[in-house]
């Protein structure tokens, strides 16, 4: 199944995404991830893209879309997978169907922009493996350290709330037309992201039908 997961930041995606990954035996291709790697490892790609991320501005298009035509033609892709964070321009979608991808399902979990202001400004993420967790709503069971593989847990630095607010409004200009332009082709499915991280959970299988 090929899966896209669309959200404002902070709407739970990559959270939802470890999930229905774990269900589902299918990887999650999170281009933030992918961009944040490079950043770490110094590469080119990374160095492009640093001073968008920072200002919570989107990477130009076909940087993003290098990266993931890359990323899937990966092994581990043949069977499936979740995008996890692309597409995020009516481009970047085009060029999806343009590389012959027939998409599945689309979930869109809609959260409002005051409940994504506090739930990012409580986020800490595993700098070894990625793992997502919130101060309140979601907590590490090993307290400063991640449960999962004993890393530290950070704040990202698109984080400070300057940032967020921006991040938001890019979102709303540019990634949200993504919401129309996928429910004219009849696989866009809205859940309330809202909730109980389960309960969500709960809805979209409901939606994947799994
Ligand atoms: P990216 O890493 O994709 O960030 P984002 O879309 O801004 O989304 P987030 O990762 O912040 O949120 P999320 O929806 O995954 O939420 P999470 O599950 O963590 O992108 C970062 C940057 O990279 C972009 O700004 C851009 O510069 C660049 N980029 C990436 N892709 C690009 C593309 N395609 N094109 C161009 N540029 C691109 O949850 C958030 C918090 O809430 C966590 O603390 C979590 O524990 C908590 N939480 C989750 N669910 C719940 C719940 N139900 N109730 C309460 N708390 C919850
Ligand atoms: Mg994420």
């Amino acid at each position: 199944m090929k899966i896209i997961l669309l959200g404002a930041p902070g709407a739970g995606k990559g959270t939802q995404a470890e999930l229905i990954c774990k269900k589902l035996n299918i990887p999650q291709i999170s281009t933030g991830n992918i961009i944040r790697a490079a950043l770490k490892a110094g590469t080119p790609v990374g160095l492009k893209a640093k001073s968008f991320m920072d200002a919570g501005k989107l990477v130009p298009d076909e940087v993003v879309i290098e990266i993931i035509q890359e990323r899937l033609a990966e092994a581990d892709c043949k069977n499936g997978y979740i995008l996890d964070g692309f597409p995020r321009t009516i481009p970047q979608a085009e060029a999806l169907e343009k590389m012959g991808i027939a998409i599945d399902k689309v979930i869109d979990i809609v959260v409002d922009d005051a409940e994504i202001t506090e739930r990012l400004s409580g986020r800490r993420v595993c700098d070894k493996c990625g793992a997502t967790f919130h101060i309140k709503n979601n907590p590490s069971t090993a307290g400063e350290k991640c449960d999962k593989c004993d890393g530290n847990l950070i704040i990202r630095k698109d984080d400070m709330p300057e940032t967020v607010q921006d991040r938001l409004k890019t979102y709303h200009e540019q990634t949200e037309p993504l919401e129309g332009y996928y429910n004219n082709k009849g696989i866009l499915h809205t859940i309330v992201g809202k909730g109980d991280i389960s309960d969500i959970t709960a809805h979209v299988f409901k939606a994947l039908e799994v």
